[in-house]
């Protein structure tokens, strides 16, 4: 099939584009004694979880237990989960996937998180197995302190539960535009890591995984001692929010392919609007930049630029999003492409898995 016989709006993936990301990743971590263990948010989708593993990586890190249903239907893992498991019908879902074999893990920030992890494992005979947050700075979840920390792993160890390490996540990264500033603000985020690192070793608890990091940060955190291993996940597909961070080091590989259906004097516009592209990261643009998407309502967007001139009612134009995981989580399937050529249909199967 080729790109023209598709209907709009649809997801375009460009495979070399990932493929050349997942390589780009890797080779950004040999020699430096840090692993990946990417984050499915991005992808949602286990054909390309497949490829950053075989690539490599030494396990996948999911957000929601949804996340970590599909990726075990499909036999992949280890899963790290980096949130908290909140209520007895989530807890119980991971006990679920425990007693199918499934390598999971997942993070506790509190005595409230490790009490439910104990009541499942007593409920379902399974032994977990858990991380602990610690707060970076981004102020969202995790322990405050390296005492706090302490205490929560020895607790763990206390309670049966299978102690495996610490994550903590410097998303707040992604608020400072100013290079020297954001590179200042993740060496600080990764130096607390760290303190927590140092207080559990000395209490006799070292961790064995420390997992950090976003796209924005792996080039420092995979030169950061005492990071054993990366959770990003934008890199395998990039967007246009993310892009000014890392400053061409990895490529769109994402594109919404969108048809023109009115063009007027000073616009013209499109069949996507926001049920099928988000704009809460910012505008996105066509991939040659010279049309912006302007404006989304549910089903229309404006395109403003200066060659809305040329474009005709029924024509095609790429767009690629500003934030790649929000809007390909409206959608169900990957049109993969080689040029113009659909050579598969990749299901998104993770999408709106958010619980
Ligand atoms: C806990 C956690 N880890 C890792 C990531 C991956 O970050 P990025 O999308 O910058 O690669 C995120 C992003 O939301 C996250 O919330």
């Amino acid at each position: 099939m080729r790109i023209d016989e598709l209907d709009t709006p649809c997801l375009l993936l460009d495979l070399d584009r990932v493929n050349k990301n997942i390589a780009t990743m890797m080779g950004l971590l040999q020699g430096t004694g840090v692993s990946l263990r990417p984050h499915f948010k991005t992808p949602k989708c286990p054909a390309v979880a497949g490829l950053q593993l075989n690539a490599g990586a030494i396990g996948i890190t999911v957000a929601k237990l949804g996340e970590a249903e599909v990726l075990a239907d499909a036999g992949l893992g280890p899963i790290l989960m980096a949130n908290q498991v909140v209520g007895t019908k989530k807890i119980d879902r991971l006990m679920a996937l425990l007693s199918r074999g499934v390598d999971i893990a997942t993070a506790v920030e509190s005595d409230f998180n490790i009490d439910e992890l104990v009541a499942g494992m007593k409920r379902s005979g399974q032994r977990a197995a858990a991380v602990i947050e610690v707060d970076s700075g981004m102020r969202r979840c995790g322990s405050a302190t390296p005492a706090e920390t302490v205490r929560l792993a020895r607790r763990l160890v206390d309670e049966g539960i299978d102690y495996r390490g610490i994550m903590g996540y410097e998303g707040h990264m992604y608020g400072q535009a100013e290079e020297a500033a954001r590179t200042e603000l993740i060496n600080t985020a990764l130096a607390t890591v760290n303190e927590h690192v140092e207080a559990l070793a000395e209490a006799g608890l070292a961790p064995a995984i420390v997992s950090t990091s976003g796209t924005a940060s792996v080039l420092i955190a995979s030169k950061t001692p005492g990071v054993t291993e990366l959770q990003a996940g934008t890199y395998v597909f990039n967007d246009l929010h993310t892009e000014p961070f890392i400053a061409g080091l990895f490529e769109n590989a994402l594109t919404l392919l969108v048809t023109v259906i009115s063009v007027k004097e000073r616009y013209a516009v499109g069949d996507a609007g926001l049920k099928s592209l988000s704009n809460d990261t910012g505008q996105s643009f066509s991939v040659d930049g010279s049309v912006k998407v302007a404006r989304l309502s549910e089903e229309h967007c404006t395109l403003t630029g200066d060659s809305i001139a040329n474009l005709k009612p029924g024509q095609r134009i790429e767009v690629v999003p500003s934030h790649g995981d929000t809007t390909l989580n409206m959608h169900d399937v990957y049109y993969v492409r080689r040029g113009d050529d659909i050579i598969d249909t990749w299901p998104i199967a993770a999408a709106r898995k958010f619980r």
